[in-house]
């Protein structure tokens, strides 16, 4: 394994020069503000990720009925304010609000409950039965407004992709989506087959979501092997499996300050040609289209 400094990495957007996404290892906070007497230790939890150096957090109106949101506004002290521009926040609109109008309260909504100005990736959370136009109209307002820095969809299979690049340019829009949130992970590679490589001829960048497998690569024997003889835990490996794509961010989610700094170290490892060969032994690659994996 070779360290290196992940800054190297870091994925510059165009338009702004600015880091579309200003680290790989993010933040998951799906299934927190679930439980109110868990609140302050998952307020914590965010607050430990940014300290260790965690500058992606992934939210969404949906987890919790907004109380993900919330908690993350709670944890975000000054890079809610002074230090805004140093950490990248994520959050989705649901399906059902997103047309035009639904899209700009919806998230309205969500920067009161984060407590801050904007947001740096707006996601349409999966498909819903509003047109993409409506949705796409939604986000081009509140990037006009300055609410958002980019928008993006997640859950989107290629043909979705394909749909949506059309609506942009039916509604004349100059901006396009810039990234699609899907799950991938050792033991959910799908996308590798068709949706990874087009994203990458679209420049759309992967989020990777349940990159953990929901939490099973951690307790996966064999990778916890292979992983020890690089004295990584197999969640380690899992996640720097995830960043050898140079566009991928990973968004682990993690309520344990513990495990929260050992996948933050997965962003500075890099792995050997003969670690990625024995990784597709154990979890084989797609060899033909198959339907897009959602949690
Ligand atoms: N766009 C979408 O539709 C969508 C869908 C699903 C998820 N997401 C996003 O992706 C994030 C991550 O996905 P996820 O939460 O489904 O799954 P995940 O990150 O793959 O796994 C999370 C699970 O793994 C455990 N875990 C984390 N780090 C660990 C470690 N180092 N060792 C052992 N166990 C560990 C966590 O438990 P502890 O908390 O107890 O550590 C939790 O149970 C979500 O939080 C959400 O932000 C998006």
């Amino acid at each position: 394994m070779i360290c290196y400094d992940c800054c190297f990495l870091v994925i510059l957007d165009a338009m702004e020069s600015q880091p579309l996404f200003q680290s790989r290892i993010g933040l998951g906070t799906w299934q927190m503000g679930e439980d109110p007497s868990q609140a302050k230790a998952e307020c914590a939890a965010i607050a430990h990720a940014l300290a260790v150096g965690y500058r992606l957090i992934d939210t969404a109106e949906m987890y919790a009925d907004g109380v993900a949101e919330s908690l993350v506004g709670k944890a975000l002290g000054p890079f809610a304010s002074s230090r805004r521009t140093e950490v990248t926040l994520v959050s989705k609109v649901l399906p059902h609000h997103a047309n035009k109008s639904g899209t700009i309260k919806a998230c309205e909504a969500t920067l009161r409950r984060m407590q801050c100005d904007y947001l740096d990736h707006y996601l349409l959370h999966w498909q819903g039965s509003h047109s993409y136009e409506s949705t796409i109209e939604g986000f081009l307002t509140l990037q006009a407004r300055g609410l958002i820095r980019h928008f993006g969809v997640s859950n989107f299979d290629l043909e979705a992709l394909q749909r949506w690049r059309v609506a942009e340019e039916n509604v004349g829009s100059s901006s396009h989506s810039q990234s699609n949130q899907v799950y991938y992970a050792l033991n959910q590679r799908g996308i590798e087959f068709d949706l990874l490589p087009a994203m990458n001829k679209l420049n759309i960048a992967l989020m990777a979501y349940s990159p953990l497998g929901t939490g099973n690569l951690a307790q996966h024997a064999g990778l916890a092997l292979l992983a020890a003889e690089h004295g990584l835990s197999a969640a380690q490996l899992a996640l720097a499996w995830i960043l050898r794509h140079p566009h991928a961010v990973a968004i682990p989610k993690s309520t344990h300050l513990a495990r929260i700094e050992e996948n933050w170290q997965a962003s500075q490892i890099q792995l050997s040609a003969t670690t990625l060969t024995q990784l597709d032994a154990l979890f084989i690659s797609p060899t033909r289209a198959s339907r897009l994996a959602i949690i």
